[in-house]
């Protein structure tokens, strides 16, 4: 298959404008693709991933969903029993934000179109901040886990749910062909983008690992980083204190 150089993640600013561009043009298709190409193996991933917030039912609560997207991960939280408060939701990428906003009814969930690497919030200002399938999309990783630190209050906890490489051989082998063959196939015919689903895996396989990952969160100032793979190790889930 075409790889279309395009596809290959950039660096700095001009890799922020990409990334801003693919997500706003593949906002209408992006709900359907995620759930289609994951399986739906995504919901109980996000599901962990909430559970491992541990925010609990003050209604004064108020958690960031950074990089929030179509609101799934903001949706977990906010409708579940036992969480009072709100979410945050923030993007840089509006027409993402737009294409969710019918699933938002009723829910306490606030849009904001804001840069994750330059968070519109004060310090200290939230209870718990999560983060799915997006920190591989930052420019500067270090940056936005500073950015992640400042913005929560000291003993919060931020949780990020990504993609990673299987560290079972046989289930890496299978991963790749999926990754690599299928998901950019499926993903160009339904989008209609000729290279946004070929950047997804390009952009996983330049990413650092769990432990170099947990690494950069204690150097960003987090008391401790912890994290745990699921599904084989298709994703992992971290957990760090402020
Ligand atoms: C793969 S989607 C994940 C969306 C959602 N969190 C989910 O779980 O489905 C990545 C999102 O990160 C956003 N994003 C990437 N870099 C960003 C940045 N620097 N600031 C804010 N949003 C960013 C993109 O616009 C996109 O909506």
């Amino acid at each position: 298959m075409a790889t279309d150089s395009r596809a290959r993640p950039e660096e700095g600013e001009a890799r922020e404008d990409q990334v801003q561009t693919i997500f706003s043009e593949i906002a209408p298709r992006y709900d359907l693709l995620n759930h289609v190409l994951s399986l739906n193996i995504d919901r109980r991933w996000r599901r962990t991933a909430v559970d491992r917030l541990e925010v609990d039912a003050d209604p004064q609560r108020r958690v960031l969903d950074a990089c929030a997207g179509t609101y799934d991960l903001s949706l977990e939280l906010a409708r579940r029993t036992g969480f009072g408060g709100t979410v945050v939701a923030s993007d840089f990428a509006r027409p993402m934000l737009v294409a969710g906003q019918d699933k938002l009814e009723g829910a306490a969930v606030q849009p904001v179109c804001g840069d994750s690497l330059r968070l519109p919030f004060p310090d200290a200002s939230f209870d718990g901040v999560m983060v799915g399938f997006g920190v591989r999309n930052l420019s500067d990783v270090n940056v936005g886990f500073r950015e992640f630190h400042r913005v929560l209050r000291p003993g919060a906890r931020l949780v990020i749910l990504e993609f990673t490489t299987p560290p079972n051989p046989i289930i890496r082998t299978g991963y790749h062909f999926y990754f690599h063959r299928v998901l950019p196939l499926i993903g160009r015919v339904v989008s209609g983008h000729p290279w946004a689903y070929t950047y997804l895996p390009e952009s996983v396989k330049g990413f650092p690992g769990p432990e170099p990952l947990a690494e950069a969160l204690r150097e960003a100032g987090f008391q401790s980083a912890e994290w745990t793979l699921v599904t084989g190790g298709i994703a992992a889930i971290h957990t760090a204190v402020r």
